[in-house]
């Protein structure tokens, strides 16, 4: 296998046999609870507009999303992970717009596979990458054109259980961070990270807790068509 990490996203083709999706705050953690939750799937759109049109077609739809972290007005859900319930998205199509996580899935699609990790999935997306043979790419959404510090911390976790060769150099600088952090996580990242801080001024701190729990779920969210599904 040959394992590459993005720190920020690229437009990936098919040349990449696996694409993994990363945006721990939020995108992604929320995306893989959504379908922990009993979510049919989650599809990821590049604006408001296609939301809406999704919703228009389809009335049963879930909106969710975020802009400036907030909810966005007429959608039902924001992008908070501790938010979601069983009551709001089980056997629900959810639609899905945030600043950089959806971009990242969207600039990921054409790769032969393509998933969402999360720390909270973290054991269960390992196993998976363990099995491919042909070229990973771990594809961090950052935060508003910038490396983020906990979608560099996750690729670093995965790269430190992986311990592969044939690697980057993002690779290494995401395990050298990871390894230098690993028994202070949920700290670290709410004393460091600039997205985490915002969120905590926000009244999210809930969130940024959650997302750094470690697997938590055994599940891959898995692109089929137009959105993620349970793998
Ligand atoms: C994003 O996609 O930019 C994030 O998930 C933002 C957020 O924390 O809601």
């Amino acid at each position: 296998m040959l394992l590459k990490v993005n720190l920020l996203p690229r437009t990936i083709d098919e040349s990449t046999d696996l694409a993994v999706v990363v945006d721990v705050l939020r995108a992604s953690s929320t995306i893989t609870t959504a379908l922990q939750l009993g979510a049919k799937k989650v599809i990821p759109v590049s604006n408001v507009e296609r939301a809406m049109k999704e919703r228009s077609r389809s009335p049963e739809v879930v909106l969710m999303g975020e802009r400036e972290t907030m909810k966005i007005p007429g959608f039902d859900l924001g992008n908070s992970p501790v938010e979601l319930s069983e009551a709001f998205v089980k056997g629900k199509e959810v639609v899905m717009t945030t600043t950089n996580g959806t971009v990242a899935a969207l600039r990921s699609r054409r790769a032969k596979r393509v998933i969402v990790a999360s720390f909270l999935n973290l054991e269960s997306i390992a196993r998976l990458i363990e099995r491919e043979k042909g070229r990973v790419e771990i594809q961090c959404s950052g935060s508003d054109g910038e490396p983020s510090l906990e979608d560099t911390l996750l690729a670093g976790a995965l790269v430190a259980r992986l311990g592969i060769v044939g690697m980057n150099d993002s690779c290494w600088i995401a395990a050298s961070l990871y390894g230098s952090v690993s028994s202070n996580l949920r700290d670290f990242i709410a004393e460091n990270g600039v997205h985490a801080k915002k969120l905590l001024s926000l009244g999210f701190g809930e969130d940024v807790s959650f997302c750094a729990k470690i697997n938590l779920y055994d599940l891959v969210p898995l692109w089929r068509n137009n959105g993620f599904v349970r793998g």
